[in-house]
């Protein structure tokens, strides 16, 4: 495996592979890698020549009072990890070879009104705008994004639509620990007392996949999800909405296929889980 640190190394390690003919598959991640990450690389792996993982905190998703500075990095363990899942390439840029500032940026504004983008109102333009960065250095056939960041997945697929981005996009389903909460980077957050309370998310998701598939109706379904979360002392809810797959608006009655998201305080960390529910 290579270990590439700029766009410049990247680009003519990927023009030598597409001269031959190869496939190229990207898996774009934020780093400190877990099994959430490596289903995607698994799933990269099989379907394409060539396996390129992004590693890079993307400063612009972040807000001001964001965790930018604190998010948690291990490359040394990433590389180790993409090593093993067979990767080819691990691309691990820093700021200041990705952005020149005054710099531009892509926005898919209509998906990114609604759910996580209402707390984080500059996030999806700086995930689109470095997916679109990444999608023009590494020019993949095939990109892996995870249902544990349904939003992301439903504007990056928007924004591969809209501007001609020759690139398959393939969504893989949330991996979660034994006890049912989602991986994410951000448990290494989590105090023991909050790792406890985090089971709510998921308690939650159960308790709304369960009703939702018996024909509640949406308000109920979202009712039971909110008592579970408000009955847990450490959670405060950021948002525990049903929307429609696609648009991202809410919907009141469950005709179509819907996704049903959340995110969750648990003490001073945001958590966020879903299910989608197709009709
Ligand atoms: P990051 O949070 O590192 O996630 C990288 C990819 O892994 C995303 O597609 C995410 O949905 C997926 N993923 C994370 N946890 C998962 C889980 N438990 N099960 C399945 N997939 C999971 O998402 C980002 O980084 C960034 O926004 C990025 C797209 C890299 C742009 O900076």
């Amino acid at each position: 495996m290579q270990v590439t640190k700029t766009v410049k190394e990247t680009r003519d390690l990927i023009k030598n592979w597409k001269r031959e003919g190869k496939t190229i598959g990207l898996v774009p991640t934020m780093g400190f890698l877990h099994e959430g990450h490596a289903s995607l690389i698994k799933r990269c792996r099989e379907e394409n020549d060539i396996v390129v993982v992004s590693d890079f905190v993307n400063p612009t998703q972040f807000g001001p009072t964001e965790d930018l500075e604190a998010y948690p990095r291990d490359f040394k363990r990433d590389s180790e990890l993409c090593e093993s899942l067979g990767a080819d390439v691990i691309f691990h840029p820093e700021p200041k070879d990705m952005y020149h500032d005054p710099h531009a940026f892509v926005s898919i504004d209509t998906l990114s009104d609604t759910l996580c983008g209402k707390t984080r109102p500059i996030h999806f333009k700086g995930v689109c705008t470095v997916v679109s960065k990444l999608f023009n250095i590494v020019t993949p056939d095939r990109a892996y994004f995870g249902q544990k960041d349904a939003q992301q997945l439903a504007i990056i697929r928007k924004m591969v639509q809209d501007l001609n981005f020759d690139i398959q996009i393939v969504g893989c389903p949330i991996i979660r620990e034994e006890d049912g909460l989602a991986k994410s980077s951000r448990n290494t957050y989590l105090s023991e007392e909050e790792r406890k309370a985090a089971l709510c998310l998921s308690r939650a998701v159960k308790a709304g996949q369960n009703m939702i598939c018996k024909g509640s109706k949406a308000e109920e379904v979202l009712t039971k999800m909110r008592e579970i979360i408000e009955a847990e002392p450490l959670a405060k809810i950021d948002y525990v909405s049903m929307v429609d797959a696609l648009d991202m608006q809410s919907v009141e009655i469950v005709e179509k296929d819907v996704l049903v998201a959340m995110a969750v305080y648990i003490g001073k960390t945001r958590l966020i889980d879903n299910f989608s529910y197709e009709v």
